[in-house]
C-alpha cells in the first residue's frame, strides 16, 4: 500500500492511499478535483472512497462532489454535522475498502467531528495534530474545544513510535515524520498541563489571525453544496 500527499499547491494536504489498483482520497480539496482525476487516470487507479478527517473551515472539501460523481462512499465521523456523508464511522468500525483496511479514532478538539484515520503504519491526523513545530490545529473555530483537544492527545498511547504522521497542513515539500520523531520534536507532546496548552493555543491563534475562506467554505461543507460564486477562484 502506498501513501502520498498529492496536493498540487497550498498548505492543505491531500493524501492518496492506494494498492496499485484501488485508491482512497483523504481530505481532497474541491479546487483541485481536476488534478486528482488526472493523477488517478495517469496511474490507472480506481477511486473507491473519499474521507474527511473533520469538517474543514479553510477549504471546500471535494468529498461530496467526488462521492456523487464516482458513486463512491464519502466517509466521516458519526457525529459530523456535514451533509453529503454516505458512510458514518466510529471506533468500532473496521472498514475494508478495495482491499485496504482502515480504523478510526475520535479526537475532538479542533472540531467535534475530528478523527484520526489509521491504515497500516500511517495515521491521518487532520488538524488535530501537525508535525514538529506546527504543533496542533487551532481550537477557536466553530465546535472547537480546547480542553477536549488536550485530553484527546491521550490517543497517541495507542500508537507506536514507528507510525507515520500524515497531517492536514504542512509546508509544501515537507517529508512525512514518525510519531517517535514528533515525541521528540513536537512541542505539544512535551507539555505537562492544560495551562501550557492553552497558552500555546492563544499564541497560535494570534499569529494565524482570521480564517479567510471560512464564511464560504464552512457552509459549503456543512450543506454539501458548491456556492454559485467562490471568491478565491
Ligand atoms: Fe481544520
Amino acid at each position: 500500500m502506498q501513501v502520498e500527499d498529492i496536493r498540487p499547491n497550498g498548505w492543505a494536504c491531500t493524501y492518496l492511499v492506494n494498492n496499485g489498483e484501488n485508491a482512497v482520497l483523504i481530505d481532497p480539496v474541491w479546487d483541485h478535483i481536476d488534478h486528482y482525476e488526472t493523477v488517478l487516470e495517469q496511474r490507472s487507479l480506481t477511486l473507491i472512497a473519499c474521507m474527511a478527517t473533520h469538517t474543514h473551515a479553510d477549504h471546500i472539501t471535494a468529498c461530496f462532489s467526488l462521492s456523487k460523481k464516482h458513486n463512491i462512499p464519502y466517509i466521516m465521523w458519526k457525529d459530523t454535522p456535514s451533509l453529503g456523508v454516505t458512510l458514518y464511522v466510529d471506533e468500532s468500525t473496521e472498514l475494508n475498502v478495495g482491499g485496504m483496511d482502515f480504523l478510526f479514532h475520535h479526537v475532538p478538539g479542533h472540531t467535534q467531528d475530528s478523527m484520526i484515520i489509521e491504515t497500516e503504519n500511517h495515521i491521518f491526523t487532520g488538524d488535530f495534530f501537525f508535525n514538529g513545530e506546527g504543533g496542533v490545529g487551532r481550537d477557536d473555530l466553530p465546535s472547537g474545544r480546547l480542553e477536549e483537544h488536550w485530553s484527546s492527545l491521550n490517543v497517541f498511547t495507542r500508537f507506536s513510535d514507528g507510525v507515520l504522521v500524515c497531517s492536514g497542513h504542512e509546508p509544501p515539500g515537507t517529508e512525512l515524520q514518525t510519531l517517535g520523531w514528533n515525541r521528540l520534536h513536537n512541542p505539544i507532546l512535551s507539555m505537562k498541563s492544560l495551562e501550557q496548552f492553552t497558552a500555546w493555543q492563544m499564541d497560535s491563534v494570534e499569529k494565524l489571525g482570521s480564517v479567510s475562506k471560512i464564511k464560504v467554505a464552512l457552509p459549503a461543507n456543512i450543506f454539501a453544496e458548491i456556492p454559485d460564486e467562490i471568491p478565491w477562484l
